[in-house]
């Protein structure tokens, strides 16, 4: 079988670049970075490598049989435009360490008290009444156990925290003590130090998180959204910022990226703001993920990693 590849991101000559074909197959790599240079050749395009595709293009997009998503959340692929026939993939392990990382440094930068003694030094000032704390023993909610729940668990677990989770099914998942099903979600949030959402948007994760979920949790804990923005009513988040009825918030994602400038939550006290960075995409990391998948695709073999569309991820 042979195959015309669309790479299309605004840095498709490096995912391109790292583009390998098995022996004896032939495929044609075409590159866009953007709608305009996309439009012009979708007309021949089996396949798509893709971050953030726009959904009005899949109509010039006939032939089209595979997707491979760039990024960990698909929600922007499973739009009513995209073919039925077309198969969706995601790349699954590439973002798990990467957030683990970033999820244990922020709960870390709360325990070691790292904004107190920041602003103290900026003030010359030796603050020696406040200690820091211990990441042993505090308890990380983890909302969400794909790979990337798992991932955050694992990290947490190497630090000795306890950990609980929440995921559709209340299953057993290994190094998580007690797994909740998301009828319980207010039990799981109110057992937490730290509370993690790692959840694909869906219809049942659009604000997942309100004022009755913040109201369950602990007056000190933290939240942290590396998932994505809708996942929380914002208006609720701020009111219980201001309110100081939770410890902080970290966020990575937002309903609307970049944040505006005049958005509340800049200004809400105990806050972190990042921009959406906790998982980067890099196409070192997910280029051979698409290669091996490719490899089966010109085999005229079953994709791994393939998005069950019903159920959103
Ligand atoms: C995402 C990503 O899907 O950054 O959010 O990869």
């Amino acid at each position: 079988m042979s195959a015309t590849i669309l790479v299309y991101d605004q840095d498709a000559d490096r995912y391109a670049g790292l583009i390998r074909l098995p022996p004896r197959r032939s495929a044609e790599v075409r590159r866009a970075r953007n709608a305009e240079e996309a439009a012009p050749i979708l007309g021949d395009v089996d396949v798509l490598y893709a971050w953030k595709f726009p959904p009005a293009l899949y109509a010039k997009a006939g032939r089209l049989r595979w997707l491979q998503a760039m990024g960990a959340g698909v929600e922007w692929a499973l739009t009513p435009e995209l073919p039925a026939g077309v198969t969706v993939t995601r790349a699954p392990g590439i973002f798990g360490p990467w957030i683990a990382e970033y999820v244990v440094g922020w709960c870390a930068s709360v325990t070691q008290r790292m904004s107190a003694y920041l602003e103290a030094q900026s003030q010359r000032r030796w603050l020696s009444g406040v200690l820091p704390d211990r990441l042993r023993g505090k308890t990380l909610t983890i909302v969400g156990l794909g790979d990337v729940g798992r991932a955050v668990a694992r990290a947490a677990r190497a630090f000795n925290m306890q950990v609980i989770g929440v995921s559709r099914s209340g299953g057993p998942t290994r190094g998580v003590s007690r797994v909740y099903q998301p009828r319980h979600l207010e039990r799981a949030l109110a057992a937490a130090d730290f509370v993690v959402l790692a959840v694909p948007l869906t219809a049942a994760t659009r604000g997942l998180v309100g004022a009755i979920q913040l109201a369950a949790m602990k007056p000190g804990a933290w939240l942290m959204n590396v998932a994505r923005g809708p996942v929380v009513d914002d208006g609720a988040l701020i009111d219980a910022l201001r309110a100081r009825r939770i410890g902080g918030a970290v966020l990575d994602v937002f309903a609307i990226e970049p944040l505006p400038a005049d958005h509340p939550l800049w200004s809400a006290p105990n806050v972190v703001i990042t921009p959406h960075v906790a998982g980067p995409s890099t196409p070192e990391e997910l280029t051979p993920i698409f290669n091996a998948n490719l490899a089966r695709y010109l085999a005229g073999r079953p994709l791994r990693h393939i998005v069950d569309r019903s159920r959103g991820y």
